[in-house]
């Protein structure tokens, strides 16, 4: 592919996750908001990203902090207000930072003024705005469904004897997105956003949306680990009739076309499951709708389920470039606010650092969760401390709060986060005294100065931000190296992953200079016949 300089923003710039309880605290209660947003936008502009996305802002009980919605066209008073959110749309676009805002269209607050009409009474106007169902012939719920937090996926109230579902808390109950007026509200609060300047939607579990019109059993899981907790009933079964349901394209063909009333937004949706379902959510040329659906649905290949080898990241990125039909533009993602940091997940910040320069360096739109670029790990929460529901009902071991704990901004009290004296939502790392932005920013060759170095090279680089990809094979194992070429542009990748050093012959080069070493120590000419590389070290070379 020949990198053109008629890529949208979201091809050729790079996004950076913002979880606003986390990020910055200006009104002292422990709780970041939107003004902190607004007071680190010269950090971020200065790092070198091109857009944010927020994850929920919205009023909310918080029983999934912020992922049951209670109103989707409002902020929260936690997070500001909407004259705050225009100031921080106003003053990010001043600095050439695109918004991306969460949209979570699966399930409301069971707070959301729709779903208190629709509990009222069996036959209220809103009552087919959820599922709501008869207890099963012998009694207990619908069907075999479990909550991805724990328990059935079904919860009974008394008032009108019928049970609704949520897949998640059971304060998140699903709309129901076959009632053409569900999709119409819904349609309505993209709108919303985008009036005001939203450049794009994050889209939360959207292949969830549309649900089997029988809502049959799941069949079981015959992988299931034999030690789940009893009552993970979600990981006993398969996933087969409540998500990525041939249906669900055509809602999300009629959701692109409200992003495409208006000029140049973005869909990225959060997306799992096998290669070949997944491919289908940027639109299906053998269906006639080639890239009439997301813009990026979320790659979650080199995140999930993946060890710290070479050879197994290149064999995912392979496979994901030999099944994208060309109309479809690769993303990458590392870490979120759902997952244990890849700081900690790959061993430290030696891996964390090549794991960089391969995010930023490969083909795609790539997402950075914020703290990556000053190595933040996984903390470890109290039992006590615990808030996620996850944690909670499925135990200390599943909670997501380990990777949501408070920016590590400086050394000063509460690392710069919250004032002094004030118990923030999560712990603070105990590592924030050195590892925090203030001291990162001040070292050549700290894990942030790398970062900041990769971005900038990478915008700067159309070989880079808009090039084709060809890996190469190489002798030494637990080395991927790869080659980024635009025009007569070409540059060479070389990660080792080893904990050893190594040294690589080149095919067909004999020589290039490097610009970048994960390391920061060095930028020479080398031979490309015996190209020694350190323990966890990557290089970029201009060939
Ligand atoms: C996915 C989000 O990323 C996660 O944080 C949330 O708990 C569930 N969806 C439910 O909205």
């Amino acid at each position: 592919m020949i990198a053109n300089d008629n890529l949208h923003w979201w091809q050729r710039g790079v996004v950076y996750q913002i979880y606003p309880r986390s990020f910055k605290d200006t009104t002292g209660n422990g709780v970041g908001d939107l003004q902190g947003v607004i007071e680190k936008l010269d950090y971020l502009h200065d790092l070198g990203i091109d857009a944010l996305w927020l994850s929920p802002f919205y009023p909310s009980p918080m029983a999934d902090f912020g992922y049951d919605v209670a109103d989707y066209c409002d902020v929260d008073p936690l997070f500001g207000d909407l004259a705050t959110f225009d100031r921080l749309v106003a003053e990010a676009h001043k600095r050439r930072l695109k918004i991306i805002i969460d949209w979570v269209p699966n399930h409301t607050s069971d707070q959301h003024p729709w779903f208190i009409e629709s509990r009222s009474s069996r036959d209220n106007p809103k009552r087919d705005w959820y599922f709501w169902r008869d207890p099963a012939p012998g009694g207990g719920p619908p069907n075999n469904w479990g909550s991805f937090f724990g328990g059935p996926a079904w919860t009974y109230d008394e008032r009108t004897g019928q049970y609704y579902l949520h897949q998640f808390c059971k304060e998140q109950p699903e709309l129901n997105w076959r009632n053409p007026a569900v999709k119409a509200a819904m349609f309505d609060t993209l709108r919303f956003w985008m009036k005001r300047g939203v450049d794009g939607f994050r889209m939360d579990v959207i292949g969830l949306i549309i649900k089997d019109k029988d809502l049959r059993d799941n069949p079981p899981n015959p992988a299931a680990p034999p030690n789940l907790p009893a009552n993970d009933l979600f990981s006993r079964l398969l996933q087969v009739y409540n998500m990525d349901q041939d249906d669900v394209h055509s809602v999300i063909r009629e959701i692109r076309g409200v992003l495409d009333e208006y000029d140049d937004r973005c869909g990225i949706g959060e997306l799992w499951g096998p290669l070949d379902r997944w491919v289908k959510y940027y639109g299906d040329a053998s269906a006639g709708s080639a890239g009439e659906e997301l813009h990026l649905p979320f790659n979650f290949r080199l995140m999930d389920g993946m060890t710290w080898n070479a050879q197994q990241m290149r064999a995912v990125v392979d496979s994901l470039e030999a099944a994208l039909p060309d109309f479809a533009w690769p993303n990458y993602v590392l870490g979120n606010h759902d997952r244990t940091r890849l700081a900690t997940r790959f061993g430290g910040e030696a891996q964390a650092r090549v794991a960089a320069m391969l995010l930023l360096t490969l083909r795609g739109t790539p997402t950075i969760y914020y703290g990556e670029e000053i190595g933040m790990e996984d903390v470890p929460i109290p039992p006590d401390k615990i808030q996620d529901p996850q944690g909670i009902n499925l135990g200390p071991e599943r909670t997501r709060d380990v990777c949501r704990t408070p920016m590590q901004w400086d050394a000063g009290p509460n690392a710069g986060f919250s004032p002094a004296g004030v118990e923030t939502w999560l712990p603070i790392a105990a590592d924030y005294v050195t590892r925090n932005v203030a001291a990162l920013s001040a070292d050549p060759h700290s894990i942030l100065t790398l970062y900041k170095r990769l971005l900038r090279l990478r915008r700067a680089t159309p070989a880079l931000y808009g090039g084709s990809y060809r890996p190469l094979d190489v002798e030494p194992d637990n080395v991927y190296v790869y080659l980024r070429k635009a025009d007569a542009q070409r540059y060479l990748i070389a990660l080792n992953f080893a904990t050893e050093p190594r040294t690589l012959a080149i095919p067909g080069e004999t020589g290039g200079r490097i610009l970048l070493s994960t390391h920061l120590d060095r930028e020479e000419a080398v031979s490309l016949d015996a190209l020694s590389l350190r323990a966890n070290e990557g290089v970029i070379i201009a060939l």
